[in-house]
């Protein structure tokens, strides 16, 4: 069954030997859809025939969004929290045993709907790739549930036992590092395909650099490839660490020595920026332009979790990105679309060249830059190739 979807006045490949630019821009552009991927993106004009045709009404057509960095698994929410960093008060992790109380307490069925709420929520806008963390159990069995659940939505999925140090351990860290890297490991390694830590010594309740290597180095064993959140309260040793490792991606990056920037240069880890939690956090946003001026590719995420940053929106962040971080509008939407896509390793995702998967997003505007021009209005949402109606049915 092949679908041709016409009617597309910008179309977005990110594939510049299809297009003008670095997005591989095509005007009037139409895709043709086989089985679940792309077959042929080019010319209206030169499009081949299909068995079926979506015409999308002289709209924008973008790779879907690819989160790279969700905590979607989680019980009850943070909004007092939230309300006292308005007036004033600092993030340092220490709101997570909130939510690990709560997710604790929680039964399958409440977590479950929570998360596939928000998995469709980012559906809707224009979201077709997530990537989901444990991190809210830090128990052997919690940490296997959440994962559990992750992987009946997504395949990628994450460990995230070293996300602090839970309260029934407190004064006893290595104690702590030692149940993360030996049974939560073996029970959650089924279920992952990351393994992450909170590499930040300035937060009292998060994980030195030696604690991180640990962990990291344990789930590589296992077979677990590493992510890590890094240098969001200050500049540590997990930027650095990251890049060592062989890390697909490091996380925040708010506070870089040049150091750190040189390390991302030469190596081969994405550095994810993550301004929803800047934005929550009331922090300093991080300088992109920085990280591109150096060469060092760069990703866009919501970081979708109830303490620092409950946006589900990419086009948020590519807003934020854009006003704040130095990003150009397309720049922005490579990094919240290609980007993430390079920090998952996935090719066949983050673009529109025949054979990625046909995770297509339509948007309510005839060109990508709106996504930043008019920010806080939803015109993006995911076109699933079999759609048979145009996007602005009800
Ligand atoms: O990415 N930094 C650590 N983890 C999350 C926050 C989780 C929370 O505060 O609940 C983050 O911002
Ligand atoms: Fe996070």
């Amino acid at each position: 069954m092949s679908t041709l979807v016409t009617g597309i006045a910008e179309l977005v490949t990110n594939d510049p030997s299809r297009g003008t630019g670095p997005l591989g821009l095509i005007a009037d552009a139409a895709v043709v859809v086989v089985d679940g991927a792309i077959a042929w993106t080019g010319p209206r004009r030169r499009a081949p025939a299909a068995d079926a045709s979506i015409d999308v009404g002289g709209r924008a057509v973008v790779p879907g969004f690819v989160d790279s960095h969700t905590h979607l698994v989680f019980a009850g929410d943070r909004a007092a929290e939230f309300e006292a960093r308005v007036s004033g008060a600092r993030y340092d992790g220490g709101g997570i045993a909130a939510t690990v109380a709560a997710t604790r307490s929680a039964c399958d069925d409440t977590l479950r709907s929570r998360l596939r709420g928000l998995v469709a929520e980012m559906r809707r806008q224009g979201t077709t790739t997530t990537e989901v963390k444990s991190g809210y159990g830090l128990t052997v069995e919690d940490e296997a549930r959440c994962l559990r659940l992750a992987a009946e939505v997504t395949a990628e999925t994450t460990f995230l036992g070293a996300h602090v140090v839970p309260a029934e351990y407190a004064g006893r860290r290595e104690d702590y590092v030692a149940l993360v890297t030996g049974p939560m490991l073996a029970a959650c390694a089924p279920f992952a395909r990351w393994i992450d830590v909170f590499c930040e010594p300035a937060s009292p309740h998060a994980f030195d650099g030696d604690a991180a290597r640990a962990v990291l180095e344990a789930g590589l064993t296992r077979g677990l490839q590493p992510r890590v959140h890094a240098n969001q309260l200050s500049a540590g040793p997990g930027v650095r660490l990251a890049v060592e490792l062989g890390a697909a991606s490091v996380d925040h990056c708010t506070h870089l020595t040049d150091a750190d920037v040189d390390a991302l240069a030469d190596g081969s880890t994405v550095a994810t920026l993550l301004p929803g939690a800047e934005f929550s956090t009331r922090s300093p946003y991080p300088d992109a332009r920085r990280l591109l001026s150096a060469g060092v590719p760069v990703a866009l995420a919501t970081d979708c979790n109830p303490g620092t940053s409950f946006t589900s929106s990419m086009p948020f962040c590519i807003a934020l990105a854009v006003r704040e971080m130095g990003m150009t509008p397309a720049e922005a939407l490579w990094a919240a679309t290609a980007g993430g896509a390079a920090a998952l390793r996935r090719p066949d995702v983050g673009h529109l060249g025949p054979g990625a998967r046909a995770d297509l997003a339509v948007l309510d505007a005839p060109s990508h830059r709106y996504l930043a021009y008019r920010p806080g209005v939803p015109l993006a949402r995911a076109l699933a190739p079999d759609d048979s109606g145009p996007p602005t049915d009800p």
